[in-house]
């Protein structure tokens, strides 16, 4: 009996080691896995968030309103800050419609809508009018303001510049929107 006994405890014990060792390899087999992709993964973080801060404490994270610079802007400036825009955008009444559409009247007229342009993308939303503000946003980053949309142009940084262009687009229509 007690010879049984001792063969159990020690088949037992057999058993109990191949658990613990089968069960340890598991663990490390999956400690090791676990720490394979963590460790580069935050290798690469911090750098990446030390750069972001740099970023942001040099350049405003959007642009600055345009609004209260409207009145005071320098419209013949803006005339000149349109050479960003005139490859690809005509701005006298009637004008032909070239890579993007014709500008007359573009503040306060409905987005995506100038009469006869076939070539709109879809990706400013036609649900509301351009604006003095909404313009700013959109021609500070055009890609930002309305992902997906075609106009090639990598946006307008300087808030003075945007408020001048502004200005002058006011300008160009029969009926100019009151300035803010
Ligand atoms: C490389 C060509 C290109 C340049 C440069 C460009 N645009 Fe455009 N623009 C387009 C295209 C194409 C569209 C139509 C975009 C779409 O539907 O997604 C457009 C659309 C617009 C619209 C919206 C028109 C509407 O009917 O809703 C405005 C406003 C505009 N551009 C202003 C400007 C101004 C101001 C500049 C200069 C700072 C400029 N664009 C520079 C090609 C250009």
């Amino acid at each position: 009996m007690s010879g049984s006994l001792e063969g159990n405890k020690i088949a037992a014990a057999i058993i109990l080691a191949g658990l613990v060792g089968m069960g340890s390899g598991l663990i490390s087999r999956v400690a090791i896995h676990s720490n394979v992709p963590e460790t580069p993964a935050y290798a690469i973080e911090v750098p990446e968030s030390g750069a972001t801060q740099v970023a942001a404490a040099e350049e405003p994270a959007g642009p600055e309103p345009i609004s209260a610079l409207l009145a005071s802007a320098d419209v013949a400036a803006g005339e000149k800050a349109f050479r960003a825009c005139a490859s690809c955008h005509s701005w006298e009444e009637g004008g032909a419609h070239k890579v993007g559409p014709n500008l007359w009247d573009i503040v306060g007229h409905e987005k995506s809508a100038m009469d006869g342009f076939t070539r709109y993308s879809g990706a400013l939303a036609a649900d509301d009018a351009w604006t003095y503000e909404n313009l700013n946003a959109f021609l500070y980053d055009p890609k930002a303001y309305a992902p997906g949309t075609t106009m090639g142009y990598r946006g307008m940084k300087k808030t003075s510049d945007r408020a001048n262009l502004i200005a002058w687009l006011r300008t160009h229509s029969a009926d100019p929107v009151p300035l803010p």
